[in-house]
């Protein structure tokens, strides 16, 4: 398999342009660097021999021209790399989302939602590092590193070799060095990272939960014990990098005093004078500008490695769905929506979840589905919702499979409210407009009419304005729900699929919410799960579930006539007819 770095490295380097012009600038602001070190050395050396003003006056203005050029190439380097960078970033970021939107949610149950976070925000932005500190220093090293050798070979030929091996030994064996080093702390420090965000996420996720047992110390000491060995791996890292600028100035250090000893030597054995001594010396010594980031780069390089395999993590998951090759349009008009033997299991060898499922959906039918939990109910709201591909058998929607059109086209067809509908943290008009973004108010204040919604955000103070808090911390059970029923309202599909929409109601508020509903869907094709018996009289055909199989099924009256698990669950309820 590819070095994760690498293959991210292809994928990134879309700017080759932006990339190649800032190793370019990068180059000429260390050149402009060593370029005025060597003039300055030549100008102290020269005007040392008391020559006329003249003379010293091309080296005074070359002098002056280094200097300015060194910060405004050092500008455009930095203007350049990040541009490349953060257009790396742009391009990746949506690639990312659209990803994780095409696995949600059904494909997203192994990536947790606080390493998903950290995967989001935390990875993608180490590629920028991949980009920044990855790509262009080591090129303009390369460049910089051959030139001045080059240069200083032309002066004085064993100062060059002292030099090459200088930047050899500081700009290659130190940074496979601190990256050996980082190795180990790199990724455990990545992943101890995402598991603290993880940590932090279900603390504050289940902080009432936490409370109310008094696990809340239990949990604190968890979050401190992982807190604690990001701190540790932290300080490894921090020494690592440390002990590496230590060693790069040792080597800087060390060859500017060989390159100065040999001179010296050269220069007494009179085979070298003294003005291009002085150019050599300071040349070797600005030489190593171009090497001084490699060492902390390759170390931090570890790490990007670890964050782009968590990414392709992401984006290598499995969709749950297979999209067609040429997705054909949904016709529009009124379809009928069809089941025919159709099968689903989570797994190869996991139970089947549905089994042998057959559904006739006119148009303006509705049709109701009870049974126990575990029975396949939400599993079926998968299937219409193309959340989850069929194993077995077949979906049709006005004789097309639903496989044949794209799930987005399906999912505008038929759509409705999930079990455990999400509230956003915003506000209740931003939550209710998620289903329809161009809805007025009217249309809002209609669906949640409908829900039995309205009378409560009525009673609010800012109204559709207000906030609800993260998950809707805000609002009670039962909001949440009216909510979501008042969202599938409002998305008015052609067919509409509810999820147990009354399930934490309580009786009072479960009858007229049932009934609002009953109202609503009146003459609109409906798949209605619940397990409020009442609203069941209603309806056209019943589906009651067992274990994934239909175990009966027939319209409210006739499955209450007869004994059966539906009459047994009426007298459980005591619900007459
Ligand atoms: N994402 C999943 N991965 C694995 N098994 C699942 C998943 N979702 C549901 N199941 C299993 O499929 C069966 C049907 O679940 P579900 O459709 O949620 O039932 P219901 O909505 O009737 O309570 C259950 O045995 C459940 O454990
Ligand atoms: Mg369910």
């Amino acid at each position: 398999m590819t070095d994760p770095a690498i293959r991210m490295l292809r994928e990134v380097t879309t700017a080759r342009r932006t990339l190649a012009l800032a190793v370019l600038a990068g180059a000429a602001a260390i050149g402009c660097g060593i370029g005025l070190f060597a003039t300055a050395g030549w100008l102290i050396a020269r005007a040392a021999e008391h020559p006329s003003i003249l003379a010293l006056s091309v080296a005074v203005v070359a002098v002056r021209g280094f200097g300015i050029g060194r910060g405004v190439f050092r500008y455009a380097d930095r203007l350049l790399s990040h541009d490349a960078a953060l257009r790396a970033l742009t391009g990746l970021r949506p690639r990312v989302y659209r990803r994780l939107e095409r696995l949600a949610p059904a494909g997203l149950f192994e990536f947790r939602s606080g390493d998903l976070l950290a995967r989001l925000v935390g990875d993608v932005e180490a590629v920028q590092d991949l980009v920044i500190r990855g790509v262009t220093p080591p090129l303009i090293a390369a460049f910089v590193g051959a030139g001045t050798t080059g240069f200083v070979l032309v002066l004085f030929a064993p100062a060059a070799g002292v030099l090459a091996l200088g930047l050899l030994a500081a700009g290659l064996v130190l940074p496979w060095a601190t990256a050996r080093l980082a190795r180990r702390s790199g990724p455990a420090y990545a992943e101890s990272r995402a598991a603290f965000s993880v940590e932090v996420a279900g603390v504050l996720d289940g902080a009432a939960e936490l409370l109310a047992y008094g696990a809340d110390a239990r949990a604190m000491s968890k979050l401190a014990a992982v807190d604690r060995r990001q701190a540790d791996l932290a300080r490894t890292d921090a020494w690592v990098a440390g002990a590496g600028a230590g060693f790069a100035l040792l080597a800087s250090g060390g060859t500017v005093w060989l390159v100065l000893l040999l001179a010296v030597r050269a220069t007494a054995a009179g085979q070298l004078d003294r003005v291009p001594l002085a150019v050599v010396v300071l040349t070797a010594l600005a030489a190593f500008e171009a090497v001084a980031p490699l060492p902390v780069a390759a170390a931090q390089l570890a790490a990007v490695r670890r964050s782009a395999a968590r990414l392709f993590g992401v984006m290598d998951a499995p969709e749950p769905v297979q999209e067609p090759e040429s997705p054909q349009p949904i016709r529009p008009g009124s379809h009928t929506l069809r089941l025919r033997g159709v099968g689903v299991r989570y797994a190869p060898d996991a139970p089947w979840a549905l089994d042998g499922i057959d559904l006739d959906l006119p148009p303006g039918c509705r049709v109701g589905v009870v049974g126990p939990s575990g029975s396949g109910k939400s599993t079926l709201v998968s299937v219409l919702l193309r959340f989850t591909d069929v194993d077995r058998g077949e979906v049709l929607l006005g004789g097309t499979r639903l496989a044949d059109h794209d799930s987005d086209d399906v999912r505008r067809y038929i759509s409705g409210c999930p079990q455990d509908p999400h509230v956003f943290a915003s506000t209740l008009r931003e939550n209710l407009r998620l289903a329809r973004p161009d809805a007025d108010d009217d249309q809002l204040d209609r669906a949640a009419a409908d829900a039995g919604l309205l009378d409560w955000v009525r009673s609010l103070p800012k109204g559709w304005a207000t906030r609800v808090g993260s998950r809707g911390a805000r609002m009670s059970g039962g909001e949440r729900q009216r909510l979501a029923l008042a969202r599938a309202l409002l998305a008015d599909p052609p067919i509409l699929v509810l999820d147990e929409p009354t399930a934490h109601l309580d009786e009072d508020a479960r009858a007229a919410v049932t009934a609002s509903l009953l109202r609503a869907t009146r003459g609109r094709s409906t798949v209605l799960i619940t397990h409020d018996l009442a609203a069941l009289a209603e309806v056209d055909e019943i589906l009651v579930l067992d274990a994934g199989r239909i175990v009966q099924r027939g319209t409210h009256q006739a499955l209450f006539a007869r004994p059966g698990s539906y009459r047994q669950m009426c007298d459980f309820d005591r619900v007459g007819v």
